[in-house]
């Protein structure tokens, strides 16, 4: 049986509800703009296009559009979502996607590679939601995601707070750097140490309720020390927590107080993810050794791969843009069960020769 190509006009949401409608369905590119989607029809045979209502053409009502294309390649089905047009009779009904979430990443363990699964976890986020994603480095007094990201000239939570009380949500973006490559809105933390006593709990209260209106997404990382005011107020705002952990014994024990302590605050377990960083098969402690200690299964184990890390923080470039690698598909697992419904890359797909239009 030949599989029905299928063009999508929309973004991740509306691919998600095409792939659950219709599996076998061969989606050969989602694109948001309608010209482009005119432009691709001409260039390959095509089935079938799949419209979000949202999408809205240039300098017409999308019902003009529709009938003008469906007169230029009326051999190809138009279905509008939530209306059917054309050969195509199913309805699709929207996916549903987490579009709000804040994610605190976290050990009571220094050097675990909190930083480094936070920078890849909302990069892979960024990348997955086309931007509607954001970082915050909440490591106020050493945090290091400037340098993970190569932003470490442009604005800090500094600037921002004298103005915090007056901001709206899209005034964010007068201080959070575009991480370009992934489209990932970054704050970052004080430059230099001594600045750090100057952010208070009641600007975190505020940054976060402003970030979640204006992205949505939100991935915090976070500094070890629990007594903090600045970390309570994150794990506060929490819906879910990332609990970093390595298979070193100390790491271990420090995990293990640390899923007792969440748990004590009335944290539901299943918002608290555990992966396993810098994971070794040479290790004594296997997975499912670490498993049976913490008594919960890892969201992801990510593997220690010193050559990958240290380009990626050389070049300051995350891991999960180097797709074909072990350690990227372990930050993607992860993605996928800290935040669920997002759309993730195809990796056996990619090495088709189908020609995509997606960013991956
Ligand atoms: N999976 C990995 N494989 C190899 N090296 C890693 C991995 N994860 C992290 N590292 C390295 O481990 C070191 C510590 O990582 P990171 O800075 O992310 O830890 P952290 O928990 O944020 O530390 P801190 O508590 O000081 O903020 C860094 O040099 C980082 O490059
Ligand atoms: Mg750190």
């Amino acid at each position: 049986m030949t599989q029905r190509s299928v063009l999508i006009a929309g973004d991740f949401r509306c691919e998600q509800a095409v792939k659950r409608k219709r599996p076998d369905a061969k989606i050969v590119g989602v694109l948001k703009d309608l010209a482009l989607v005119e432009y691709v029809s001409s260039e390959m045979i095509l089935d079938e296009v799949v419209i979000d209502p949202g999408v809205t053409p240039r300098g017409e009502t999308l019902e003009e559009w529709v009938s003008r294309f469906k007169k230029a390649f009326p051999h190809v089905a138009v279905t509008v979502l939530g209306e059917s047009t054309g050969r195509a009779k199913a309805q699709v009904a929207p996916a549903n996607v987490i579009t709000s979430q804040t994610v605190v990443i976290w050990s009571p363990k220094g050097g675990v590679g909190k930083s480094f699964i936070s920078a890849n976890l909302a990069c892979a986020a960024a990348m997955a939601t086309q931007g509607q994603a954001a970082l915050i480095d909440l490591d106020v007094y050493s945090g290091d995601i400037a340098t993970y990201l190569d932003l470490s000239d442009g604005p800090t939570i500094i600037e921002m707070l004298p103005e915090l009380p007056r901001l709206r949500p899209d005034g964010l973006e007068r201080y959070a750097q575009l991480y370009g490559p992934s489209r990932l809105n970054v704050i970052c933390s004080p430059r230099r140490p001594e600045l750090s006593t100057l952010v208070g709990v009641d600007h975190v209260k505020q940054l976060l309720s402003l970030a979640t209106r204006r992205w949505g997404l939100l991935y915090i990382d976070t500094a070890p020390d629990i007594t903090s005011d600045l970390l309570g107020e994150a794990i506060d705002a929490a819906s879910a927590i990332v609990l970093v952990v390595t298979q070193d014994v100390c790491a271990l024990k420090q995990g293990k107080t640390a899923l007792e302590i969440l748990r004590k605050l009335g944290i539901p377990d299943n918002s608290v993810h555990v992966v396993l960083n810098r994971c070794s098969k040479d290790s004594p402690l296997p997975e499912h050794k670490v498993e049976e200690y913490l008594e919960k299964r890892l969201a992801s184990a990510v593997p220690d791969d010193r050559k990958a890390v240290e380009r990626s923080v050389f070049q300051g470039k995350p891991v999960v843009l180097y797709p074909k690698t072990e350690i990227a598909a372990s930050i993607w697992k992860l993605l996928s069960q800290v935040s669920p419904g997002l759309p993730l890359p195809d990796v056996d797909k990619r090495q088709h020769k189908t020609r995509r239009f997606k960013f991956w």
